[in-house]
């Protein structure tokens, strides 16, 4: 072993000083060529008979990964494709869709080229494929991941009639910040819910990971690594922490998703500790690889192995070795490792053998068609029972934030004042991400509307477009721009509200406004939205709002002067829908946020589980001067994490715990009752939180360590009941080992992150 190696380095120097790579380079490869031997499996001794074959030119087609044109998600193409393809340079395609198309390719693959080898067809699945569920935030927001398989199940049971066999889904990045436009896309900023997600998705998409029949793809987890802490929430720029802070806080859900399986990991954009995640070998080999067991492939992001030249580690001819040597096996469109890797077999095998054992497992040597089968593509696609899903899904992400006096829900026989950018448009409902959503087939709030009460019971106005200056939003086609006058708008926005017993507006976010490359630096309702609702304000009819929006707002003045406010996200192919039905009481609102909407974009990042300081403001009065406190505006979130209010009222009881000490080994458990004392019935999200009160190392003021979703007819009542096990006290202390420290710990229990009920127990040595 010990010659091996040595050898191994030798080589790897010579190699290096041939083709002027980087001696950071050299020393990260050292680490790749002790990894074990390959084991000798069925799938592993195909793969060796199938390598034994192959050139080195077409080892490194495996690792090229090329887009095509059906979707673009990024700025690059790849010319040349078909070409490509038949000299065995291609090992997998990315946006292209359908199964004509994809069956071509396939066949072209597996009957044109010197070997046979089946392609993998990669799509960004997000939230659904044709049938779009909420964004993945919005999902999130249900705390019922179940809800969440199937929503993922049925996403991928599409894709999979379309052809495709792989997604690049789930996104489990941990985000703190509301800014970062992606924040969309993952399950906001808690380690333990976003790990539950992550876990969903995986089993969603994958299921038992067996592949045996068709409905079934590889799943992969992205980004890897920290690319949710972007800098001031600004994609792509560099993501600073502590190990000690990547490990408690933003690692959980990315090893979630390994230990549920997944096939693949997609690296991040971002630079990690000085080093792009594509050419950090401490986060894919030590980290996902050695610590976590991972044993699929790793892809870089869409030409995030060229990117590193940008980042200024390696000239744009060596990037290649140093991803290589960092452990992405598969390079997505930039073409750096087909066109610039030269004498690096060794490596070039791992990552080969590990691309087509991922075919293998997925059966595509066995029949490289078993996704392209049209009649399935025409019976699974946008059916009404998946329709009726993504419907049922978004009514259970609907967060209600304000309901003063009780307006909502609507009793039916109000006169309704439907207005706002938003009411009448369609595509803006699907949200970001939406693959092949079709904003024809998607109806409006408006139309939704209409088609519950009659076109005569609705008066609508659009009011005012998404901004005044349309240039604020760099990033977006708006839906209709209006090209009358700010004021001629208002006037007859103004002229329907008087007319009206409640005016609804539905305004927010156009869907563009998050996902990527949508980074905000002032996350108010935008100005021309803001005013419209100020002018209806002083009409004095109760106002109701449905906010669409990617990421946590700071809606302050919308919280202090409206009636009514439900957050609706971008809820999908049948948002409207389940809109419409909760405005009218059919669906009593459950959601509860998994951020933390702050009071003004000032605060970010905000969020629940921060640390205290030596200076926490504890019971003091906001202004205290020495205390950790702005001088501008009170600690408080504008909605903390968790929260979310109902139509109906669930009163806790007193929480007791099952004793007020535990040994190593045993289980406590946290109790209460809960009841619902209002006239419908509801669904409560009972949330526990743990705090390690004196601990080596600091800990946050409360984390979330477990939640029940109960749904309690009106009247009902029941007992929650939580267990609290020693491994749920461990984190990792300052020299990384992951530990539970005896001393004192405080159980919170309650409805959100903040109205808590605390009691304490002594973990003893
Ligand atoms: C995104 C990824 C996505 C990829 C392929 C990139 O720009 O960061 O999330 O999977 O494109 O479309």
């Amino acid at each position: 072993m010990m010659i091996r190696y040595t050898l191994a380095l030798l080589l790897a120097l010579f190699v290096s000083q041939m083709f002027g790579e980087t001696t950071n380079e050299v020393s990260h490869c050292n680490y790749l060529l002790r990894e074990n031997d390959v084991t000798d499996d069925a799938a592993n001794r195909f793969v060796s008979k199938l390598m034994s074959k192959m050139t080195y030119e077409e080892k490194l087609g495996q690792l090229n990964l090329l887009t095509q044109s059906d979707f673009v998600t990024g700025e690059a193409r790849n010319h040349g494709f078909e070409t490509k393809l038949k000299q065995g340079r291609v090992g997998g395609v990315l946006n292209m869709v359908g199964v004509a198309k994809i069956r071509e390719a396939q066949r072209v693959a597996v009957e044109e080229t010197r070997l046979g080898i089946p392609l993998l067809f990669g799509f960004d699945v997000i939230h659904g494929y044709k049938t779009i569920f909420p964004i993945p935030l919005a999902m999130s927001a249900s705390w019922h991941p179940e809800a969440v398989v199937d929503a993922a199940s049925i996403a991928t049971l599409e894709a999979a009639s379309a052809g495709l066999n792989w997604v690049f889904s789930p996104m489990v990045d941990i985000c703190r910040d509301g800014r970062w436009g992606r924040i969309a896309e993952g399950s906001g900023e808690d380690p333990f819910l976003g790990s539950v997600m992550a876990r969903a998705m995986v089993r969603g998409i994958q299921g038992d990971a067996t592949f045996s029949g068709n409905d079934k793809v590889l799943a992969c987890m992205k980004h890897f690594a920290l690319y949710g802490a972007a800098e001031a929430g600004l994609d792509y720029t560099k993501a600073d922490m502590s190990r000690h802070t990547m490990y408690n806080d933003y690692f959980p859900p990315y090893r979630a998703a390994v230990e549920a399986g997944v096939a693949s990991v997609m690296a991040s954009f971002n630079d990690v500790e000085g080093l792009p995640a594509t050419g950090n070998s401490w986060l894919m080999n030590d980290v996902l690889r050695e610590q976590w067991g991972f044993g699929g492939f790793v892809v870089s992001d869409f030409t995030g192995v060229s990117e590193m030249a940008f980042h200024g580690i390696a000239r744009s001819d060596s990037v290649a070795g140093v991803a290589l040597c960092a452990g992405v096996d598969m390079d997505m469109v930039s073409e750096r490792y087909v066109n610039t890797l030269k004498g690096r077999e060794q490596l070039v095998d791992k990552a080969c053998r590990r691309i087509l054992l991922a075919k293998y497992r997925l059966g595509l040597f066995d029949d490289p068609y078993k996704y392209c089968d049209p009649e399935r593509e025409r019976q699974n696609i946008y059916k009404e029972e998946n329709l009726e899903k993504a419907c049922q899904m978004a009514k259970e992400t609907f967060v209600l934030l304000k309901n003063k006096d009780r307006v909502l829900p609507l009793k039916g026989g109000e006169r309704v004042a439907l207005i706002g950018p938003l009411a009448d448009s369609h595509g803006e409902l699907l949200g970001n991400w939406c693959a092949r959503g079709d904003w024809r087939q998607t109806p409006s709030l408006r139309e939704a509307l209409e088609g519950r009460l009659g076109k005569e019971k609705i008066a609508y106005a659009k009011g005012c477009n998404i901004y005044y200056d349309m240039q604020l939003n760099r990033n977006a086609y708006y839906p209709e721009i209006d090209k009358r006058s700010v004021d001629e708008m208002m006037r007859e926005a103004d002229s329907v509200a008087r007319n009206a017993d409640v005016i609804v507006v539905a305004m927010g976010e156009t869907a563009n406004m998050s996902g990527e490359s949508a980074s905000r630096s002032n996350l108010d309702m935008p100005d021309a939205q803001r005013d419209l609702l100020k002018r209806l304000a002083t009409i004095g009819k109760p106002i109701v709002l449905v906010l669409f929006n990617g990421r946590p707002m700071s809606i302050k003045w919308e919280k202090d002067n409206l009636d009514a406010i439900l957050d609706v996200w971008f809820g999908g192919s049948r948002a409207a829908e389940a809109i419409v039905s909760t405005l009218y009481g059919e669906n009593n609102p459950s959601g509860k946020l998994t951020v933390t909407f702050p009071q003004t974009v000032g605060q970010e990042p905000m969020y629940y589980n921060h640390k205290t300081s030596g200076r926490p403001l504890g019971n003091a009065q906001w202004f205290s001067k020495y205390r950790v406190n702005y001088i501008d505006i009170s600690p408080e979130p504008l909605y903390p994490f968790g929260y979310g209010l109902s139509y109906t009222d669930f009163e806790y009881g007193p929480v007791s715990l099952s004793s007020d000490s535990m040994l190593r080994g045993d289980t406590l458990r946290v109790s209460v009752r809960v009841k619902n004392t209002g006239r419908y019935d509801g669904v409560e999200i009972v949330q526990l939180y743990l705090r390690d009160v004196i601990s080596k190392a600091t800990r946050p003021v409360k984390e979330l360590k477990g939640f029940e979703r109960v749904a309690l007819k009106a009247g009902e009542e029941r007992e929650v009941s939580f267990p609290i096990i020693y491994d749920m006290l461990k984190y990792y202390d300052y020299n990384l080992n992951y530990v539970a420290e005896p001393g004192d710990f405080e159980v919170m229990v309650g409805r959100n992150s903040v109205d808590l009920q605390t009691l304490k127990f002594k973990l003893l040595e």
